[in-house]
């Protein structure tokens, strides 16, 4: 067995355990081991009639969204609106990770197989949550740098004895789902000098295992991977945008493409197109259906001058697993240049429309629009937009493109408020189709950007952010910004003005009428934070998770909150369900990451209780939730040592930790990265041997020796002392006030 498979027969923390009332008794009067003491006889037996009577077993949990739809609904109903006053906690799992969990759990006879942080995979008992084994991958900590939305991983494939997981670094593992052995792995990345990483869960489709990856803030060209299920052999590669025209075409579809890009595009950059996320099989039509990523350089203008649709980013693609060719295609943003993505998560379902029934794929992409297609045909059957949006004025169904209005959102021609946000009307969080009410219950982000070019020429920066562009939440505290020009700010704020809307941002749980395309009720919450992944269940309840780390259900009918729980740590996963001895659980995992959202809820709970990783399970007449205890107090900031260096070496520093460092050391909770106006004397003695040595590296501080001089880390060394010093100074002056000090995050 490989070192970093570990098979441990009990729990690495106490799991603790919620006895029913009646199992506590028995215990008490000695009869006989408890029903927990049976272990699982059969291991990930997921197969493809299994998969196509996934309603006939309604307590497992097949796929990522319970069944091949993947509605994340389950038909469970012990657990209803009626009793859920009475929802309690079960058990919970500690990770001992500190960084973001995306993963929904699969459970299949009795076992939960789930994923964390740079692809950790984990198997427990799903009665109690004991770990029947883990699996840790060896991920160099230098793919970090190339991570631009922390070290998440969005799940497990399980299939006939076998769990599937890509790591961070892009190595596709096939565990034994039984004792978590390597069977056998393979490197998905055709070249390494590339920011590629890979965070989606992989899709069985057929005979094949597809895997994508991320990284088109990088210089990443995306392209799908599909591999024997059983051998590991590679089956296919599809290239989702062209490469070098002065190199062969990989795949034949690359040739349709090629014609919409200028043959002078910055092919250097990578292109993007990343297939990050979603993928969905359907068994019975045998279709895959992969959704794909923005742009790189973001600037059309810049990446593809003479300008075109650029194939296939932003599309919707439908292969045929087998050879891995496109059956039909869809683009959802003609020439992407606002970072939308048609990653977010696919669901296909049954819908009467037009007094027939569809077999339909719906998504609700960052775009801001809300998509219906016949997914036999890739016909769009109707589109409507769920959030504020000006980059398009709707959908033409008779063309099916979009009516981009450039004159509102091109912002080669100066600064542009953007809606929606980088981050999307919608993200990877899972939305929750209920086929009884027919709604689709979608956490959904009402918020705009600023965007502007600072291209001026792009120089390409192999293997690091290339986006070329700055994007800017819509929010005085963005405008406030060091960087800004005095001038720039006023342009800003006069843009904004002129868009009240981007005042009011705010995160809401929308229930969607998909047929009628218009919302039934939306549930908002004040600021931006609360898009966590949704499940709806047959007992009229909607689960939703907050930043502030409470469980929330709602009615499904009305949106009414019915029950909150209070876990003390943020969630942003979609909770899922299953049953076992008549038991119906609802599971959850939770610490707060990802990427987007640059500024942290002040209220998240990761501020007070930190963010260890847990799996938390819920029942009826379970237990109160126990909550982390909360993070123990700094104590005094240290006295930082003199600032020897000049004032334009602090700006130069400054410019140079904006770039290179911010991304993981200015959201303290977000990243598990330390806060570097408090470090120690040691560390500011060894300073240079953490940044440029990669002393750290195996702690996931990655090393720049490659990229930062000397004087280059000398001048961030100065800008962090220069800031320690600020704060060292606030401190020691509201001590002598007699006022409790608030450490500034
Ligand atoms: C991909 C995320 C990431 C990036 C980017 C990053 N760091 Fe770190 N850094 C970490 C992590 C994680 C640690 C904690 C390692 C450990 O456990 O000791 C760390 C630790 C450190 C420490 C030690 C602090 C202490 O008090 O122990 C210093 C100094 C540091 N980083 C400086 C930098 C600088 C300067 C940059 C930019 C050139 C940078 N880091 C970029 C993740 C990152």
């Amino acid at each position: 067995m490989p070192s970093h498979a570990t098979i441990r027969p009990a729990p690495r923390r106490a799991a603790h355990l919620a006895l029913p009332l009646l199992a506590l008794l028995l215990a008490a009067c000695g009869s006989g081991p408890r029903d927990t003491a049976r272990k699982p006889e059969s291991f990930g037996q997921i197969d493809r009639a299994r998969l196509l009577a996934a309603d006939a077993t309604p307590g497992d949990w097949l796929t990522s969204g319970r069944d091949f739809g993947k509605g994340h609904y389950s038909p469970l109903e012990q657990i209803n609106r009626d009793n859920v006053a009475r929802l309690g906690f079960a058990w919970e799992y500690h990770t001992g990770t500190r960084r973001g969990l995306e993963a929904t759990p699969i459970v299949v006879d009795g076992v939960m197989y789930t994923s964390g942080v740079a692809g950790r995979v984990y198997a427990l008992d799903a009665r109690n949550g004991e770990e029947l084994w883990h699996f840790t991958p060896e991920v160099d900590g230098q793919v970090n740098r190339k991570a631009c939305c922390d070290q998440v991983n969005r799940g497990v494939s399980v299939w006939k004895g076998k769990v599937y997981v890509a790591a961070l670094d892009g190595m596709l593992y096939a565990l034994d789902a039984r004792s978590g052995e390597v069977l056998w792995k393979q490197d998905t990345i055709v070249d390494h000098r590339r920011a590629y990483t890979s965070t989606g869960a992989p899709e069985v489709a057929g005979g094949v295992v597809v895997i994508g990856n991320a990284g088109a803030e990088y210089d990443a060209r995306g392209y799908l991977s599909a591999y024997d299920l059983d051998s590991g052999r590679l089956a296919w590669r599809f290239y989702i945008v062209p490469g070098d025209p002065s190199q062969p075409r990989e795949n034949p579809e690359l040739e349709l493409a090629a014609r919409t890009w200028d043959p002078k595009s910055r092919w250097d950059v990578g292109g993007g197109g990343t297939a990050w996320d979603a993928m969905v099989y359907d068994p019975e039509l045998d279709l895959l259906y992969v959704g794909t990523g923005n742009a790189a350089l973001y600037n059309r203008a810049k990446r593809s001058p003479k300008g075109g649709d650029n194939l296939f980013l932003s599309s919707i693609l439908a292969l045929n697993p087998r050879t891995g060719r496109l059956v039909w295609y869809y683009q959802e943003v003609p020439g992407d240049m606002w970072d939308y993505t048609a990653t977010q998560p696919m669901v296909l379902a049954d819908l009467p429309i037009g007094g027939m029934t569809r077999k339909v794929l719906m998504q609700a992409p960052k775009n801001g629009f809300f998509y219906v297609f016949d997914r036999r045909t890739g016909e769009l059957l109707s589109a409507k937009n769920f959030v504020p949006v000006d980059w398009a004025k709707g959908i033409d169904l008779k063309t099916g493109r979009p009516l981009v209005d450039r004159d509102a959102v091109d912002y080669t021609t100066g600064p542009k408020l953007v809606f929606p946000a980088t981050m999307g009307g919608h993200n990877w969080n899972p939305m929750s189709f209920d086929p009884r009410t027919g709604l689709v219950y979608l956490p959904t982000l009402h918020a705009a950007n600023y965007m502007l070019d600072t291209t001026r020429g792009h120089e390409y920066r192999p293997g690091r952010l290339n986006m070329g562009i700055t994007a800017m939440l819509a929010t005085g505290l963005q405008l406030g910004s060091p960087g800004l020009s005095p001038q720039l700010r006023r342009q800003l704020e006069q843009l904004g003005r002129k868009y009240p809307e981007a005042r009011d941002m705010h995160a809401s749980l929308t229930a969607w009428d998909p047929v009628a395309q218009q919302a039934v009720w939306e549930y908002p919450t004040p600021g931006w934070w609360d898009r966590g992944g949704v499940l709806s269940t047959a007992g009229d309840l909607v689960f939703q998770g907050t930043d502030t780390g409470l469980l929330r259900v709602f009615d499904a009918h009305d949106g009414k909150l019915l029950k909150e729980i209070d876990t003390g740590t943020s969630i942003i996963a979609a909770p899922m369900s299953y049953s076992i001895d008549g038991v119906q659980y609802v599971a959850v995992m939770a610490a707060w990451g990802g990427g987007g959202w640059f500024i942290t809820n002040p209220k998240s709970a990761a501020y007070t209780y930190g963010n260890e990783g847990r799996i938390l399970a819920f029942r009826l007449d379970g237990g109160p939730t126990p909550k982390p205890a909360p993070l123990a107090d700094p104590g005094p900031r240290p006295m930082p040592p003199p600032l020897g260096a000049s004032a334009a070496t602090v700006q130069r520093g400054a410019r140079l930790f904006a770039e290179n460092c911010g991304i993981c050391h200015q959201n303290v909770p977000r990243s598990g990265a330390p806060d570097l106006t408090r470090m120690s004397p040691a560390v500011h003695q060894t300073f240079n041997d953490i940044v440029l040595h990669g002393q750290r590296r195996a702690l996931g501080m990655p090393q720049w020796d490659d990229v930062l001089s000397e004087a280059d880390a000398d001048a961030i060394h100065a800008y962090l002392i220069s800031l320690a010093w600020d704060a060292y100074r606030a401190e020691q002056a509201g001590l002598r006030a007699g006022t409790p000090v608030v450490a500034p995050h």
